[in-house]
């Protein structure tokens, strides 16, 4: 079970990540982009946390909501609308919902993948986030039908989308400018699957803190 304090707690840790990650991403950016993914995140991120006193006291859904419209109308190039894009397909499954059960907070990551998979077109092994989202649905899912209760799910998706992120690095990129390096952008780590990686690292950081309810998933 997630609590709607708990996604509050998750947008203030992505959003600090992204502050303190904000050079890392820009320098992998730098290597097979336009050097600024962790700019990009970073004011988008700044922006939700202005709005996060407008959101104490709203549903999951309404939340997501303001995220994705923050991020639209805040964060330019690619990121902005894929990340904006996920968090809105996120909120219609979480609509007028205080807390998620595991099942739930499944179907809200498959819809904000679904949702950038529609909006960015890429594929498996194209070399973008995708590369670290679908096997971290994949996996999540798979600890759902194992019965596992969400914080052992989440850390098992957090540790394949650690493993993901790294086989992004001998992929060549097919989307997006890192495509124009063809065989260069082979050998960097994506920048866009780092920043979904620390997403749902602090997805996990944040379901795991005040997980007192054992036994309720
Ligand atoms: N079509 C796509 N589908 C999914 N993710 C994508 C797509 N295009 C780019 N990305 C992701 O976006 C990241 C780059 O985000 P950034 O904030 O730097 O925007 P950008 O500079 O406009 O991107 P780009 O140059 O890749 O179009 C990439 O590392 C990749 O993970
Ligand atoms: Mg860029």
């Amino acid at each position: 079970m997630v609590s709607q304090a708990q996604i509050l707690q998750w947008l203030q840790i992505f959003a600090s990540e992204i502050a303190e990650n904000k050079e890392y991403l820009t320098q992998l950016d730098a290597a097979i982009g336009d050097a600024d993914h962790g700019i990009n995140m970073e004011r988008g991120f700044k922006k939700v946390m202005s709005q996060l006193p407008t959101m104490t006291n709203q549903d999951i859904g309404s939340i997501l909501k303001t995220v994705s419209m923050t991020l639209i109308s805040s964060v330019g190039g690619a990121s902005g609308p894929l990340y904006g894009t996920l968090f809105l397909k996120a909120s219609t499954v979480a609509a007028l919902k205080q807390e998620l059960y595991t099942q739930e907070l499944l179907d809200l990551l498959q819809a904000g993948l679904d949702g950038v998979l529609q909006r960015g077109k890429a594929q498996l092994e194209d070399k973008t986030m995708i590369d670290v989202l679908s096997p971290a649905v994949a996996a999540f899912r798979q600890a759902v039908a194992e019965g596992k209760d969400t914080v052992s799910a989440m850390q098992q998706t957090v540790s394949v989308a650690e493993q993901a992120l790294e086989n992004t690095k001998p992929m060549l990129a097919k989307k997006g400018r890192a495509s124009y390096l063809g065989e260069r952008s082979i050998g960097h780590q994506d920048p866009g699957a780092t920043s979904a990686y620390l997403m749902l690292r602090s997805l996990l950081q944040s379901i795991s803190n005040g997980e007192l309810e054992v036994g309720n998933n």
